[in-house]
């Protein structure tokens, strides 16, 4: 079990948005765990309610359950995500760039958790410590890319990186104890990971990756507010 998470005022409510993913489920698990958090909201598309990325309304109204009635939200984690999907496998060439394709790499990558962000940075306290996190990858590093391929969700997460610095700036304006980060979860089993630990990738399982991101999120300060961080909490280049 990750040590106590006593950064954060105690009591407090924590959420975690793709409770029904492999990283989500394991996030859950172990902040169910940490006595600091006084109840863990698990949101998914399967919940209740049902929290869609692509229908703005679904994120509203899930964000607005979460809040309503509890103790203050001092933690946020999306481990939503999309690398491949029915019909859809990263591009290994600009010859697979399918406009369609893209379009839905972008909803779900960048758009999605950039709403996410508008309705749930509103909700954090306006004192103490409180952190909107959202699940990013190294890939979606521009200075780290010596591979290429995987066009799209590169680009995705590279948006949404800005996205989230974007948004960190004002976030300090009117919060200044709270922090918006990008975490990279390092290689991690799952359905995400999947057809590529088939091929020879080193994965581990996502208990360790979420023991493992929940320490980041203990140690982060509001300097690494508006960053993009991996699971050791060092910083990755954009
Ligand atoms: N696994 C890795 O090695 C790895 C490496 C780097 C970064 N990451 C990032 O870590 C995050 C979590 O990945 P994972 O490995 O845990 O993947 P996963 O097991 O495939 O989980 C993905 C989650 O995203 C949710 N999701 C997909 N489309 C959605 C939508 N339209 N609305 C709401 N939720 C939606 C899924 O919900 P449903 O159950 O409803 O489909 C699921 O909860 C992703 O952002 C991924 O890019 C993972």
């Amino acid at each position: 079990m990750t040590k106590t998470m006593a950064s954060f005022p105690a009591g407090g409510t924590a959420v975690v948005v793709g409770a029904t993913g492999g990283i989500g489920g394991a996030l859950v698990q172990a902040l169910r765990q940490q006595p600091g958090f006084s109840q863990v909201v698990a949101l998914s598309r399967a919940g209740t309610p049902p929290l869609d990325l692509t229908d703005e309304a679904s994120i509203a109204a899930a964000a607005a359950a979460a809040a309503l009635g509890t103790p203050p939200l001092r933690l946020v984690v999306d481990a939503t995500g999309m690398l491949h999907a029915a019909g859809q496998m990263p591009e290994r060439s600009w010859r697979q760039l399918d406009p369609a394709q893209m379009a839905r790499s972008f909803a779900l990558n960048a758009i999605g958790p950039a709403l996410l962000m508008k309705h749930f940075l509103p909700l954090l306290p306006r004192e103490g410590k409180a952190v909107f996190a959202t699940l990013s990858a190294r890939v979606g590093s521009i200075g780290d890319n010596r591979l290429g391929g995987w066009y799209s969700y590169r680009a995705a997460k590279a948006a949404l990186n800005q996205l989230v610095h974007t948004a960190a700036i004002e976030l300090a304006r009117q919060r200044p104890a709270a922090i918006c980060v990008a975490l990279h979860p390092g290689t991690v089993a799952s359905a995400l990971s999947a057809p590529f630990a088939k091929a020879g990738l080193e994965v581990r399982p996502a208990e360790v990756a979420a023991a493992e991101l929940l320490a980041v999120l203990e140690a982060l300060g509001t300097a690494s507010s508006g960053g993009f961080l991996d699971q050791h909490g060092a910083v990755i280049p954009w």
